[in-house]
């Protein structure tokens, strides 16, 4: 990679056709990345912190029964005509801020629910050869007060570093099976060189406690090596084989962002964000705090 562009990351990948199985029976019919978190869906974060981090190409990887995905994203003609007529303007600019001008977002259907790997290899058509941001959107990852998001923090470093970079943070002991787990060599504050990424160990087995969230910048070679990967545990195809064996040929690293991340594909991950971003909401903060304090807990 010679070029400034070489470096630059201009699209966001958001694999959203996963099953969300442990949200069941509210993922029945519709998706779990429209679960709201206060007052906006998931997925609608997700697009945020990528559109902070300069990213103008949304693209998104969607299934069977994520059809509302693609109606967020698009003019809601009915509903802008109505509020205009009746003269809310201010719901209108809220409507319309959903998708600025300036965003495009393409959508491709992974046909079965293959694994994340798999998704990710959907989007190559759209991608191209380029490298590009990966966004679990039931990862809810809220920035430092008052600094960048974590995907900015993640392409700032992917411009210094040239390399593909997995989101880390610490996880305890007790739950390491529930993540990847990177180890290596420390290359500046914060950034190590991955040379050991192993999916879901046991405690024992595990070699750090750096736990991977769901962010990633990544090189175009992912996509070869998703192609050549055999299928892991139950047919699946993992993009975590598929980065292991882009760390032999290119370096990969893990990154320690900054901020704080909540796993909203699990219920007691998607009620702390609740009830922690309800707190900071500047129209319901106060009075649910209130609330809180006067709860009989
Ligand atoms: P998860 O492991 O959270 O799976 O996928 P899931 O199906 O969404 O949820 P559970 O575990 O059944 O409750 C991690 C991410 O990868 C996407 C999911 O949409 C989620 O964002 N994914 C997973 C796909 O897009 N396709 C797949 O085949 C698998």
């Amino acid at each position: 990679m010679t070029t400034s562009t070489a470096h630059t990351v201009r699209t966001a990948v958001f694999p959203v056709a996963g099953l969300g199985t442990r949200f069941l029976p509210a993922t029945k019919a519709a998706p779990k990345e429209m679960l709201p978190v206060v007052d906006k869906p998931l997925i609608q974060y997700a697009v945020e912190e990528a559109y902070a981090a300069g990213i103008r190409h949304m693209v998104f990887v969607t299934g069977r029964s994520k059809r509302a995905i693609e109606d967020h994203f698009d003019t809601a003609y009915e509903l802008e005509s109505e509020l205009e007529a009746a003269g809310k303007h201010e719901l209108l600019t809220l409507v319309r801020s959903v998708q600025p001008d300036d965003m495009v977002c393409s959508y491709v259907r992974q046909p079965r629910s293959l694994g994340l790997g798999h998704a990710v290899l959907c989007a190559q058509a759209l991608v191209g050869d380029a490298p590009f941001a990966v966004l679990l959107a039931d990862d809810l990852m809220v920035g430092p007060a008052g600094g960048a998001g974590v995907l900015t923090q993640m392409v700032r470093a992917f411009e210094r570093l040239g390399g593909s970079l997995l989101a880390v943070q610490d996880v305890p002991l007790e739950q390491v099976r529930r993540y990847g787990i990177a180890a290596g060599r420390p290359v500046e504050d914060g950034v190590t060189r991955v040379e050991q990424l192993v999916e879901k160990p046991a405690p024992e087995h595990a070699p750090s406690r750096m736990g991977v969230a769901g962010r990633y910048v990544l090189t175009p070679g992912i996509f070869r090596e998703i192609r050549n990967q055999p299928r892991g545990v139950g047919g699946e195809i993992q993009l975590t084989d598929a980065i292991a064996r882009l760390m032999a040929l290119e370096p990969v690293y893990a990154f320690a962002y900054e901020g704080k991340r909540y796993d909203c594909g699990s219920k007691d991950g998607f009620l702390q964000a609740t009830v922690e971003l309800a707190l900071q909401h500047p129209q319901v903060g106060e009075a649910f705090r209130d609330y809180l304090r006067n709860l009989a807990l």
